[in-house]
């Protein structure tokens, strides 16, 4: 029989848990908290979420289910009437035809990828991403024992995956699938529908997943987004109800999934959180006839894109591409700083705008570039400019 250890054995915590990044916004987040707790002023540009609240006639269906509703489980898939709006409003916004059953409530996209990851890949499996792109995809492909594959893209593909770039890194290693954003964060690129077919014609022709997040959607300034389902049925949606319709705190966003998929994605969702909160399903329900308010708030995101689109060339911060959609501006801050760590805490700490680095987005070249949000007011992007503009000239 063996003998029990006689001194403590501290167990050690899960590798691949301890390779998971912080996000660095984060850290900016808290520099901002110091400098307002001892009384300094901060313009917010750093997080990626709308300042107004959520409309009225959503939070007003949310207090009536709350005051009559009984608040209990759902099923796992999502209630069967969100299910269904979900699937009508693809109809009424691309012209796609989806069975209700193929859509699958989560909680924000946050869920949707982890349950979506978990149902087509096996361990070890290597998914492409770019860089620039969102870290969380990394972080959570990382956590999930699954290899993601960053893969730089620029100006040349208008920062977005082709053909050609997915071909190149299968041959070098083999993928299992491929992810891609439209519109982008921290871009602001939207991919031409064209595009979007190319990537999904090069996965059916390699045999790959096609993950297309597409949380962004309803938020673009030129031409509207397409949705990947156009151009494959079998691709998988990623959306959420957390960006266009003001619903970061309700935690609630859907997938669309093959229907070969659903019975695995159920139980799975079965397993990890029984349901997603039937409140916020209920909330999600209402904010499809929420446009006009949605439109208005949207309004305000393309005065404050066209104000900084023109004043931050006029303070010396004009390297960036043109933003159709989402509501951030990717800057490239080269001819300042190799440093945009340390750019960004200058900028908080002497100017008193809160920005995101780079590095948040892409581990290599972020070292050079911020990011901006600009999800507030119009009078925080005229103080914000002012601030960096005074700034930069004193510097
Ligand atoms: C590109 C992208 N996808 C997904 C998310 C996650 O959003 P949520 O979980 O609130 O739906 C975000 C949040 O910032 C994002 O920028």
């Amino acid at each position: 029989m063996q003998q029990a250890a006689s001194f403590p054995v501290i167990p050690e915590l899960a590798e691949r848990a301890e390779r998971v990044a912080p996000f660095i916004v984060m850290d900016v987040m808290n520099q901002a908290a110091a400098i307002e707790r001892r009384g300094g002023s901060v313009v917010h540009m750093e997080v990626g979420q709308p300042s107004a609240p959520t409309p009225a006639s959503i939070r007003a269906a949310a207090s009536r289910a709350l005051e009559h509703g009984r608040i209990g489980y759902t099923q796992a898939l999502g209630t069967d009437s969100l299910r269904e709006r979900i699937a009508r409003h693809y109809q009424d916004a691309y012209g796609v035809s989806i069975p209700a059953e193929r859509v699958v409530v989560t909680t924000g996209s946050s869920g949707g990828f982890i349950l979506a990851f978990l149902a087509c890949f096996q361990p070890g499996a290597r998914v492409a991403i770019t860089a620039p792109g969102y870290p969380a995809y990394r972080n959570i492909l990382i956590a999930l024992g699954l290899e993601p594959v960053a893969i730089e893209v620029g100006p040349e593909t208008r920062y977005a995956l082709t053909p050609e770039l997915i071909a190149r890194a299968h041959a070098d290693r083999p993928l299992a699938g491929v992810l891609t954003m439209s519109p982008a964060n921290p871009t602001g690129v939207v991919m031409v529908p064209d595009a979007i077919a190319a990537v999904a014609a090069e996965c059916r022709r390699l045999g790959l997943w096609y993950i297309s997040d597409e949380i962004y959607h309803g938020l673009t300034y030129e031409a509207p987004a397409t949705t990947a389902l156009s151009a494959d049925p079998d691709t998988i949606i990623v959306n959420s109800f957390s960006k266009y319709y003001c619903m970061t705190g309700w935690r609630v966003g859907w997938l669309v999934v093959p229907e070969r998929m659903v019975r695995t994605i159920e139980r799975l969702q079965q397993n990890f959180s029984i349901s997603v909160p039937y409140l916020s399903q209920v909330a999600g329900e209402a904010a499809f006839d929420a446009v006009e308010e949605c439109e208005a708030i949207k309004a305000g995101y393309a005065q404050n894109r066209a104000f900084l689109l023109k004043t931050l060339p006029e303070i010396g911060l004009g390297d960036f591409l043109p933003v159709d959609g989402a509501f951030y501006i990717y800057l490239d801050i080269g001819r300042y700083s190799n440093d945009s760590m340390a750019f960004c805490r200058d900028v908080i700490e002497d100017a008193g705008v809160a920005i995101t680095p780079g590095l948040d987005f892409d581990e290599g070249r972020g070292a050079r570039t911020v990011r901006l949000s600009f999800a507030g007011s119009l009078a925080e992007c005229e103080e914000a400019v002012s601030r960096m503009g005074a700034w930069l000239k004193r510097r």
